[in-house]
This record gives C-alpha cells, structure tokens and sequence, in this order.
C-alpha cells in the first residue's frame, strides 16, 4: 500500500511516501480502502516529537493519522454488520495508520456513512471530531436546552464540530471566537454561529455576555479569560491546547468564587472508558452532517504533500481542514 511515514522526530520533511505491506484485518478488526485521511493538530504535535518516548504513543517510523474515510476492504474473524464496499469513516484508534491507502480499525470504531450520502471528504473531515464533540457535550459536560455556548478557535478542525452538535442539541446561542487574522473567513462560515468575535478583543467584544458552557481546545491565556466569561455555575470544558502553552494553570481560586466548574474532555481516554456513548453519538454526528451544521473549509492534498498540509498547520494558514487523497 502507498503510505506517508514519520521517519524520525523533526519538521514537516520527515514526512516521507513509501510503500508499505498491505495489512490483513485481525479479530474484530475491519480493513478499509482509504479515500481521504485527515491531517489533525495532534499529528503535527506526535511529528515534532512531543510525545517522544511515551508509552503507546507513535515513536518512529511510524504512519500518521487518526481519522480516515473510504470503503470496506476485508473483514476479520468475527466481524459483522458492514459488506465490502460499504462507506465508512474510521474514527481514532491507537493514534497512528490513518495516511496510507489501507487503514485497519476495531470494528467498534467503524461507522457506516452509507446511507447518509456524505461526501467521503465532507465524512472525514467532520464525523469523527463530531461524534467526539457529542460525547463532550452530552457525557462530560451535560449540554441541556436551552444553554448558551461559547467555541474558542471557532474554525479549527474540532471546534467547527460543536456549533452544529450544540445547535442540535438546543443550545440558545452559539458564539465562536477567532483571532485577528481569522475574522475574514469566519465572516463568511457556514458553520452555525449566532455570531464569531474577535478573541484578541476579549472581554470587550462579547460586552457584558456570559456563557452556560464554554469549549476551549485553545488554552493559555484564552483559557484564564473564559473564567469570567463564564455565567453563574457555568461550565468551562478544556477539549485542547492549540495555543502549545503546556505550563498553563487554572486560578482555583477564582473558580471557587465563581461557582465555576472546570473539565477535561480527551476522547482518547473517555471513549474506551464508556464505548457506549459511540452509537448514539455517531447517529447524532451524522445526521447533523447531512443536514449541513457541520460544513468546515476543506483543502484536499495528494499523500505526496503531506509536508505542505502539516507546514499550512503549523503557519496557521488553514481556515478549516486538510484531507489528505492517495
Ligand atoms: N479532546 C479531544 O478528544 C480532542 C479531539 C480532537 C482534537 N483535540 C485537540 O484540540 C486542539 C485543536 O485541534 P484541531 O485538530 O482542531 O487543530 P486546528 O484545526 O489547528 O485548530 C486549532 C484552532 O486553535 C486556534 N488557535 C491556535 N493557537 C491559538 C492561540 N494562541 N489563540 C487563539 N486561537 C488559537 C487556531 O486558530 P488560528 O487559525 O488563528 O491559528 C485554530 O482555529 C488540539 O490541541 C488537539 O489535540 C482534542
């Protein structure tokens, strides 16, 4: 199979395509011909070597890629329930495979997009973070009715999941935050904002506006102001650090005063934990898709640039995703 390696830990140039042994599907597992694979943040974090020398984490040479979509290949011993042709999207597993043109998932991690007539680009480049997203509003942050919804980062690739999974989930108002470079294209989104300010103009923009529930895959200093943008008893979910501030600390004690709660969504951990909440939150994920709350910017690349798509990452200069082809 064709494949995008990490040869060593290093900047985008590592990047390098190879041919690689088509991997056979094992118990439980389903093989899929990759159509499009999304280029994440965290890929670029695992590259540089961030995560060097960590226990089940991607350590050289080894293929990227967490998000893939395309058709059933194979199925292994045991697996049922998906024919070989079938639409799906992969959703991250063990955090590596997903830029080669044959990916192998747990079967529990495949969801059919068949009859939902989703671009393949389109699935990948939002069912999965959105399947995450409502995993996050339901079962860590419990999103009712009614509530209102701040995004930091508004555009990026997970955060331009949760206006359209909030709005279906009967949110009251959805506000999303970019920076100054940003405000262009988040004028002309089409993702379900009631309005996008500018985060550099915080708190002044948002006048004297607070929110039930904020989504922050931001951090640092976005996230200290989000303590007083929060509404009585609000709740502040920390889904991401975009911004690479690892040293960041939450005051506890403005928190206390606050009646503020603070809390940690990582899919990578939740979802084994309550494998449960997948279905119902793939249902949801794709019908918001279909219905068209969730429609981000996509840049399609060919696997040979694979360095162009984590160098436009890393310069910032993507206003929503990159989906890699074959
Ligand atoms: N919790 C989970 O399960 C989960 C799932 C998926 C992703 N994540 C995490 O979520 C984060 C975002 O990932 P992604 O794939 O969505 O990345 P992405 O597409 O690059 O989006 C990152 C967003 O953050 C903004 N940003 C970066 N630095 C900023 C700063 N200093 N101030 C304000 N905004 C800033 C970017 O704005 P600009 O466009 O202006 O740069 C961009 O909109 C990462 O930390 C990733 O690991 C977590």
């Amino acid at each position: 199979m064709k494949a995008v390696q990490v040869t060593r830990f290093g900047d985008p140039s590592v990047l390098t395509l190879v041919d690689l042994p088509d991997p056979e599907p094992g118990p439980g597992q389903v093989a899929i011909d990759v159509t499009h694979a999304a280029v994440g943040l965290i890929d670029l974090h695992a590259r540089q070597g961030l995560y060097k020398d960590r226990e089940g984490l991607p350590q050289p040479p080894y293929v990227p890629g967490l998000e893939v979509a395309g058709t059933v290949r194979a199925l292994g011993e045991g697996v049922s329930g998906f024919t070989v042709g079938e639409k799906v999207v992969a959703l991250p597993g063990n955090g590596t495979g997903g830029y080669a043109s044959v990916f192998i998932s747990q079967q529990d991690r495949v969801i059919s997009t068949e009859a939902y007539g989703i671009d393949p680009a389109l699935a990948v480049a939002a069912v999965p973070n959105a399947i995450m997203a409502h995993i996050a509003l339901t079962g860590a942050i419990h999103l009712a009715a009614g509530e209102s919804v701040l995004v930091h980062g508004a555009l990026g690739a997970f955060a331009a999941t949760f206006p359209g999974i909030a709005r279906q989930l009967g949110a009251s108002r959805i506000v999303g935050t970019v920076r100054t470079a940003r405000t262009g294209a988040a004028a002309a989104t089409k993702l379900p904002y009631d309005a996008v300010v500018d985060s550099d103009d915080l708190p002044g923009a948002l006048g004297q506006e607070k929110f039930d529930v904020i989504v922050d895959p931001v951090g640092g200093t976005l996230r200290t102001q989000s303590l007083d943008l929060l509404a009585p008893s609000g709740r502040l979910l920390l889904v991401g650090n975009a911004s690479g501030d690892w040293e960041h600390t939450i005051p506890s004690n403005a928190m206390w005063y606050g009646n503020t709660v603070v809390a940690g969504f990582n899919a990578g951990g939740y979802i084994p934990a309550h494998p449960e909440t997948i279905p119902p939150a793939a249902r949801a994920a794709l019908e918001a898709v279909a219905a068209g709350l969730i429609e981000p910017d996509i840049e399609i690349l060919p696997f040979a640039d694979a360095a162009t798509a984590h160098e436009k990452l890393e310069n910032h200069s993507v206003n929503g995703r990159v989906v890699l082809v074959p």
